[in-house]
């Protein structure tokens, strides 16, 4: 059986970025490697204004979540003290008895090798996939000293792709002014944004006890989803003069139930009784937008019966929406990371034109899909299409 052979990126990551994501792709492709791990590490004491090892293992585990070969590790985060990449390889190595290692580096941190700890040592450990870097990498400097470090037992590859203009610092200086750069993913702006981290307002007071809550009990797919949501809620409502903040946080919160199991959300939902409706506590899939709106008040603490409402219909929409309850239910259906189905792009070219259209669009999407399948349309939604045909709003 071949050698697995697995990359590695080593970092602060503070914050991850897409020009991390592109070279672990490109790095994964040349050099035909089966994942890549993503090594934060831990917070180094000797450096200023970076945030907590939390926040960035959150931002790695979002960032990579929806790459299959890209996995977040934690072995340098865990450590104390300084961080050596010589103790790193050698912990993967036990980890990956069989395994070939590989460790992408940019075309600058081929001029530091030498001042790591222990160079010579790292040699025989790996081999270095180097990404390109706006230095020149034909520079007689630049050449000699690779040639020299080859003499010594390294190995190089070059990785083949472009050079990224993006850095960390670059990405800070942008959000403390306020600027958003394309390198950013929505969803890593939402959670900065959110918390209000390098030097940005905070815009969700609760942010930090609410994220920690969601980061454990959501898949990371889902807390991905869940900022990708409230990213587009805020901009959708903005967009139609509904309160942002309401929605940023009734996005944030509109599948805080979704990981439980049915059977939990049964239990909360009739001690409660916060529905008696048979078809919709059959289905976790509807049964969490009621059980997440309890949970938004009873754990969240959240008293606003305006964003309880946005959450609780958010499944199946409710006769007499308010323009709120559809900013949260469209920005669920048309948040930028959502896979393809059938009618998206048409919802998504809606939504900020007319909620009500969009709503519908959305609506009779569904209801031909599940027309195909064993599944009827709930009566809820059937009867939310019929209102919104009788409004003038929805009519194109
Ligand atoms: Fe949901
Ligand atoms: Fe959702």
């Amino acid at each position: 059986m071949a050698k697995e052979r697995i990359g590695i990126m080593g970092g602060t990551f503070n914050p991850v970025h897409l020009g991390h994501v592109q070279i672990a792709k490109y790095a994964m492709q040349g050099a035909d490697l089966d994942r890549v791990l993503f090594l934060p590490d831990g917070t180094p004491p000797h450096k200023t204004g970076i945030v907590s090892a939390t926040h960035r293992w959150r931002m790695v585990c979002v960032a990579t979540c929806l790459d299959k070969g890209l996995v977040p590790s934690d072995i340098e985060l865990n450590r104390e003290g300084i961080t050596y990449t010589i103790d790193s390889l050698h912990a993967l190595h036990d980890q990956f008895p069989k395994a070939d290692l590989f460790y992408i580096i940019g075309a600058d941190t081929l001029m530091e090798l030498h001042k790591w700890k222990n160079a010579e040592q790292v040699f025989p450990l790996c081999t270095f996939l180097i990404a390109p870097r706006v230095l020149s990498v034909s520079s007689r400097e630049y050449l000699d000293e690779k040639k020299r470090l080859i003499s010594l037992g390294a190995s190089f590859e070059n990785i083949d792709m472009p050079v990224m203009d993006v850095s960390s610092t670059a990405l800070r200086e942008s959000m403390t002014s306020g600027g958003v750069s394309p390198f950013f993913p929505p969803t890593l702006q939402e959670y900065c944004g959110a918390l209000g981290l390098y030097g940005m307002p905070r815009r969700v007071p609760q942010a930090e006890e609410w994220f920690s809550r969601l980061f454990s009990d959501l898949t990371v797919k889902r807390f991905s989803h869940t900022l990708a949501v409230a990213y587009t809620a805020r901009n959708l409502a903005r967009n139609h003069h509904v309160d942002p903040l309401k929605a940023e946080i009734a996005a944030l919160l509109h599948d805080c139930a979704k990981c439980m199991p049915l059977s939990e959300m049964q239990a909360v939902c009739r001690k409660h009784a916060l529905t008696m409706d048979a078809l919709t506590l059959a289905s976790g899939n509807l049964l969490h937008s009621i059980a997440g709106s309890y949970l938004a008040a009873s754990e969240y603490g959240v008293e606003d019966p305006d964003i309880l409402r946005a959450i609780s219909c958010h499944t199946t929409g409710k006769v007499g929406m308010t323009k709120l309850d559809m900013v949260v239910f469209l920005a669920d259906k048309i948040e930028p990371t959502r896979e393809e189905y059938p009618t998206l792009q048409k919802v998504r070219m809606l939504a900020p034109l007319s909620l009500e259209r969009a709503m519908l669009a959305s609506l009779e999407g569904t209801a031909a899909y599940v027309k195909s399948g064993s599944h009827p349309l709930h009566p809820q939604s059937m009867r939310t299409m019929e209102w919104l045909r009788t409004l003038p709003e929805a009519r194109g």
